[in-house]
């Protein structure tokens, strides 16, 4: 087949990170800040990728704005010619800093929501007085007048809060949000049963998202990632592995996805040894679940095999114990039934306390 250049590169710039979401999708093990690569390593890393042809930036972490070099690889990456993205919880933004970030040529922020009180948003992300904070940081947003997009992550415990989220993001003026249910990969997988909705929950959100849709239509873009242990079918997790996106880690590994170290056996190259463009055209992980020349039954005689491109590999790997599996989420996968029997029953069961990411070193 024919590759071609990935749309959208997320930079993992630390793993260091105020707040300790029980969902977070870094690696349980954590880079040290000794191990990140440097701003030079960086700047260099986003001239590869602008000429590799990604056109989007999505400047990430842990927390980036822990970087104290942020403004300058918005600058970087603005030189190269990328459409720059800062994905933030807001802690470690002050106004000065976002003036500094507009005038470097950042072109969008999606902040983070962990709850839409501060009693819910500051237990989830264990970290007291961050929502007041975040509050102030959307106001200052919205006062420079970056675009912005609000990223709401939900789950058994805040759910609920949907109705209060959609508001949210109209009262501060985003273009856009995303109600993203928690994807159990990474620190989610370790508190599945503290966050896993009940199948109620995901379909009064889903009513919730329908509504809100036609309501708010031309003021609010609302993406939806829905509670894919209840659902039917795969999402076409990465928009397809190895076509449209890719990650680097904060040490320089080069990933198809943030979960693909928890496939076994897969060899991932690092920026400090291979060029971009060549990991991405010739690199074995890349290479091994791109397209569907991979794909086993049932997913090999599937009509939908090109919708979603078998799912998630790093669910399948999870549930299935095999990354070349349908991902278990799909109806036409043996693991399916189980899974949505185990899901539920995670749901209804009271909830075990929650663990807390750890912090990065
Ligand atoms: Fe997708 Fe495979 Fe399920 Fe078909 S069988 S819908 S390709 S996961
Ligand atoms: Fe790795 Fe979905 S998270 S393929």
């Amino acid at each position: 087949m024919s590759v071609p250049p990935p749309i959208a590169m997320l930079a993992e710039l630390t793993h260091r990170c105020p707040l300790a979401c029980p969902y977070c999708s870094n690696p349980l093990e954590l880079t040290r800040k000794d191990s990140e690569l440097d701003t030079a390593a960086w700047a260099g890393i986003l001239r590869q990728a602008a000429d590799l042809g990604v056109l989007q930036l999505h400047l990430s972490g842990g927390e980036p704005a822990t970087r104290r070099d942020l403004t300058e690889l918005v600058a970087e990456a603005r030189a190269a010619g990328l459409y720059t993205n800062l994905i933030t919880s807001g802690i470690g933004l002050t106004e000065k800093r976002l003036r500094a970030l507009d005038a470097a040529g950042l072109d969008h922020i999606q902040l983070s929501l962990q709850g839409t009180d501060a009693a819910m948003a500051d237990r989830i992300g264990g970290y007291r007085g961050g929502f007041d904070r975040k509050l102030e940081v959307a106001r200052l947003i919205g006062k420079i007048g970056f675009p912005l997009t609000l990223n709401a992550v939900l789950h058994r415990q805040n759910l609920h809060q949907l109705p209060r989220a959609i508001e949210m993001a109209v009262e501060m003026g985003a273009r856009r949000i995303e109600v993203a249910t928690v994807q159990f990969h990474g620190w989610a997988l370790k508190n599945r049963e503290a966050l896993m909705p009940t199948r109620a929950q995901a379909r009064a959100a889903d009513a919730t998202v329908a509504a809100a849709r036609a309501r708010l239509k031309g003021v609010l873009v609302i993406d939806y990632v829905r509670a894919d242990y209840h659902s039917d079918y795969p999402k076409r997790c990465m928009g397809g592995w190895g076509t449209t996106g890719l990650n680097v880690t904060p040490e320089g590994t080069v990933l198809p996805c943030h979960a693909a170290q928890t496939i076994p056996g897969l060899v991932f190259d690092s920026i400090r040894d291979r060029p971009l463009a060549e990991i991405w055209y010739e690199g074995a992980a890349f290479a091994a679940y791109r397209g569907t020349g991979w794909m086993r039954e049932p997913c090999a005689g599937c009509e939908r095999k090109t919708v979603d491109f078998g799912g998630c590999r790093c669910q399948a790997m999870a549930l299935a114990g095999d990354p070349a599996a349908a991902d278990p989420v799909c109806i036409k996968s043996p693991h399916h039934a189980a899974l949505q029997a185990r899901a539920e029953a995670f749901a209804t069961a009271e909830a075990p306390e929650i663990l807390w990411r750890a912090a990065a070193g």
